[in-house]
């Protein structure tokens, strides 16, 4: 129906549990990513995007709960973010994104969206 959230229309939380399991599958074998995730705190980790995911969709506000407002620029300061890790994190999320087969307008509304934030969190020239 008309009024229903993305969050819903795309399964709720199980989805984005989903699709951020599926995404961490693809940084642990990487070997440009892993090194700036934090491999004793993979589960928090995990659970951080999905929260955020889930918020930012219309879903529960669990995430600012915990964690405040997003200020996901300011977050990643600590990481350096040019086009090479961009491209990285955008092709797990792609496989990520492709594994839920969702339909395929909805498929493309958090794909679109998923470009957007990766290209907005760039914080560093290419070397
Ligand atoms: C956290 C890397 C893009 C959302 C993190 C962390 C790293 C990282 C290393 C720390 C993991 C943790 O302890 O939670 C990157 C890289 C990106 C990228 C290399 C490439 C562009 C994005 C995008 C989003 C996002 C596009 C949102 C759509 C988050 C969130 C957290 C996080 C919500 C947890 C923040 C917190 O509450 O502390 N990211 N990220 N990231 N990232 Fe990214």
């Amino acid at each position: 129906e008309e009024s229903q959230s993305f969050y819903d229309a795309v399964g709720g939380e199980e989805t984005f549990r989903r699709l951020v399991r599926r995404f961490y599958e693809g940084v642990v074998d990487d070997p440009l990513l892993w090194p700036m995730y934090p491999a004793e705190d993979l589960a928090g980790a995990e659970d951080r995007l999905s929260l955020f995911l889930m918020q930012y969709w219309g879903g529960p506000g669990t995430y600012s709960e915990r964690r405040g407002h997003p200020r996901l620029r300011m977050r990643h300061n600590p990481f350096v973010i040019g086009g090479a890790e961009r491209d990285a994190w955008l092709r797990h999320m792609h496989d990520a994104v492709l594994s839920l087969e969702l339909p395929e307008e909805l498929e493309k509304r958090l794909w679109d969206y998923l470009v957007y934030a990766a290209h907005s969190m760039v914080n560093a020239p290419d070397a």
